[in-house]
């Protein structure tokens, strides 16, 4: 039984993170262990900004989306040298288990700290893009599909009253979850996708066929920013079929906002696993759920596997185009 633990939050922040450090905090508390909230992520480790939790200080924030703890990213913390020197940090307080909720890089770091030093931990997947292995949920992917999804509605109004060619670019650099769920969930008639080839001079004859048939007032393209930018292909996308063409940037507005009822209720659930399993000895996992049950996932294969992009949704989000 671990007596005294930490938590984090690190690298992109994404909505539901505040309501899994609320879970964390009070699950400890109620287990009978100490608990300090490191500020910054592991940039806050290094300068030693860590502080003792108590069940009042996570009043008030399971309905806000950034992370109270605060996140950062640590180019110190990638070599052994600051691994040492933030398990020297936590020592001193006689912390033995640390719950460190963010994407891959965070968990890939929190690998790398409990390979070196005798500390156990636990992760927590934090990331809007939903591209971590084994499991089909991170915390915030709900709430930033919604937000897209909510865009995607504003574009169509205008998109079809000027009988244009709409574009939006998603966030997702190395993966193109957002994009696939968030295009399918809207209706989109194409979604370009990082992990998957397009035919752009392809799409723009079918685009321009649709027109001159008639059979489309207008056009909505969903790009996840990894397969290229939305401004440029929507340039090329104009001058190939003279069809007039708009595209915008969503940007960091996906990754704020209200966590959504899935976002706090997940982050909640598997907020209390994840601290009792630390509590009670487990380290090396992360926590999540696949096909809506509770899953976990050895840390080592979630930071060094590739998640995939459904196939079914892939051949969905093409079949009902
Ligand atoms: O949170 C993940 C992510 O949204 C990626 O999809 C995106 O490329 C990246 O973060 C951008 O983050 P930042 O602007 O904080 O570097």
């Amino acid at each position: 039984m671990l007596k005294t633990i930490a938590v984090m939050t690190s690298g992109g922040d994404s909505p539901g993170m505040n309501a899994a450090t609320r879970a964390v905090v009070r699950t400890a508390i109620r287990e009978g262990a100490r608990i300090f909230g490191i500020c910054n992520g592991y940039k806050g480790l290094l300068a030693d900004d860590l502080f003792e939790m108590n069940t009042r200080s996570v009043s008030d924030i399971i309905q806000r989306g950034g992370t109270v703890l605060g996140t950062a990213r640590s180019k110190e913390f990638e070599t052994p040298e600051g691994r040492t020197m933030a398990y020297e940090n936590l020592k001193k307080r006689d912390i033995q288990g640390l719950v460190v909720i963010g994407g891959d890089g965070s968990l890939r770091g929190a690998q790398a700290l409990t390979e070196e030093h005798p500390i156990a931990v636990v992760g927590l997947p934090g990331t809007i893009d939903n591209d971590i292995y084994g499991m089909d949920y991170t915390i915030g992917s709900d709430t930033a599909s919604n937000t897209i999804i909510d865009a995607i509605n504003k574009l169509r109004d205008t998109a079809s009253a000027h009988q244009r060619i709409a574009i939006l670019e998603v966030m997702g650099r190395r993966c193109g979850w957002l994009a696939l769920i968030a295009g399918i969930s809207g209706g989109a008639e194409y979604i370009l996708v990082p992990e998957e080839k397009f035919d752009l001079d392809k799409i723009c004859d079918e685009i321009s066929e649709m027109y001159k048939e008639s059979r489309k007032r207008y056009v909505l393209i969903v790009i996840a920013e990894g397969a290229g930018s939305g401004i440029e292909i929507g340039k090329i996308i104009e001058e190939r079929t003279g069809i007039d063409t708009r595209a915008s940037v969503l940007g960091h507005i996906q990754r704020g906002g209200s966590p959504t009822m899935v976002d706090r209720l997940n982050a909640s659930l598997l907020g209390q696993q994840a601290t009792r399993a630390l509590i009670s000895g487990v380290s090396n996992v992360v926590f999540s759920l696949k096909r809506g049950a509770p899953v976990s996932v050895n840390l080592h294969d979630a930071v060094t596997k590739k998640k995939r992009l459904d196939p079914e949704y892939l051949r969905m989000a093409e079949a009902l185009a």
